[in-house]
């Protein structure tokens, strides 16, 4: 079976080829323009991806060696996300899907991004065959759910204000970054001292005001934002541009502590041996790092997508689609398709 997945709920273009399962194509086209402005602009993604979408298509058809008649079914992501850039890859998913006469499957992009760590590129690779704890953290989203043999998950925690990655991002601006600084962070902390200071771990065992973090698997990062340009704002600049490094650190750090307590907290609680952690911010190699070495400490399996695969793909769509499908849990959609507005709305 071959399907192709569309993947369009923000500053990605992206397309991608799944045969039996496996990966043929995963074509991205990273959007490039919103680097000016510090953050994504909705209106200008939703046009970069109607000027890209029908040539990443083709890239991601031709790399994968076959013809769009050889599809079988489309899977396009249909919310959450920028409505505007959502519409543009589900309309022309329901459009192709239509004109070729397949079904469309509409996929929940945080739902795929749960997956993402069972993307198989060989036949040898994971499958999600039993219950694992997944943490996902995005730019616009940090989840931690508890997922069972069947697909189900059940939300077990999230943010109660920023997301992990907005929290890179963010602080990662008030130090004059380019944006995403996620990734700007975490090359700059391999150079830096993550013990020069000691930013605050909201709701967890080393928070300084929270007595009930115990069972709480909720997030909060605003504190940390707070405290960063308080730090900042407090100093000298010459002081803070000659410790950059140190402070990236001291900030990933921070945030990678609360991740990984938390989600160590959730297997152990659940008694579950297995994590899978996806999102962009699971490329972040500190992060990686911290939760290998929990991991192992108490003999927990632990799966991470490859880099590619952490940030907006659309092989993880055209993954769940097929997961989905190959266990009779997804009824391929008849075109007409709604977007999904939130995290919640499954089908
Ligand atoms: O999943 P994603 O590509 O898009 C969303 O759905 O949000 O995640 C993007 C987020 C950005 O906040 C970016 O800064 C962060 O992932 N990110 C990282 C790294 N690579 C991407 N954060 C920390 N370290 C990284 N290496
Ligand atoms: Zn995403």
């Amino acid at each position: 079976m071959n399907i192709l997945g569309i993947e369009t709920s923000c500053d990605e273009t992206s397309a991608a080829v799944l045969q039996n399962g496996r990966v043929l194509s995963n074509i991205i086209s990273s959007q490039l323009i919103h680097k000016a402005y510090g953050g994504v602009v909705p209106e200008l993604a939703s046009r970069e991806h109607e000027r890209l979408i029908v040539s990443v298509v083709e890239s991601a058809v031709n790399k994968a060696n076959i013809q769009k008649i050889d599809l079988d079914v489309i899977a396009a992501t249909a919310g959450p996300g920028l409505i505007g850039a959502v519409m543009v890859g589900l309309c022309f998913a329901q459009g192709l899907a239509w004109s070729l006469g397949i079904p469309l499957v509409p996929v929940n992009h945080i739902e795929a991004h749960i997956f993402s760590g069972f993307i198989q590129e060989t036949p040898d690779e994971a499958v999600p065959a039993e219950n694992f704890v997944s943490l996902t953290v995005s730019g616009g989203h940090t989840l931690l759910c508890v997922v069972d043999r069947n697909l189900h998950y059940r939300v077990i925690g999230r943010t109660i204000d920023d997301a992990a990655g907005e929290a890179f991002d963010k602080t990662g601006k008030m130090l004059g970054l380019d944006y995403p600084a996620g990734p700007v962070i975490d090359r700059l902390a391999g150079e830096g001292d993550p013990y020069f200071h000691e930013f605050p771990r909201a709701l967890t065992s080393r928070s300084r005001t929270s007595k009930s973090y115990r069972d709480n698997f909720d997030f909060s990062f605003s504190g940390l934002k707070t405290s960063v340009l308080n730090y900042i704002n407090t100093r000298e600049p010459a002081f803070i541009e000659q410790h950059i490094p140190d402070i990236a650190a001291s900030i990933q750090e921070a945030i990678v502590d609360v991740l990984v307590e938390k989600t160590v907290a959730a297997a152990m609680k659940f008694n579950i041996g297995s994590i899978s952690v996806a999102g962009g911010v699971s490329a972040n190699s500190g992060l990686r790092e911290k939760m290998e070495s929990a991991c192992n400490e108490h003999g927990i399996t632990l799966s991470i997508p490859k880099a590619i695969y952490s940030t907006d793909n659309a092989a993880m769509i055209a993954t769940l689609a097929d997961l989905k499908l190959s266990r009779g849990i997804a009824a391929p959609n008849n075109y007409d398709v709604a977007p999904f507005a939130s995290f919640e709305h499954r089908y």
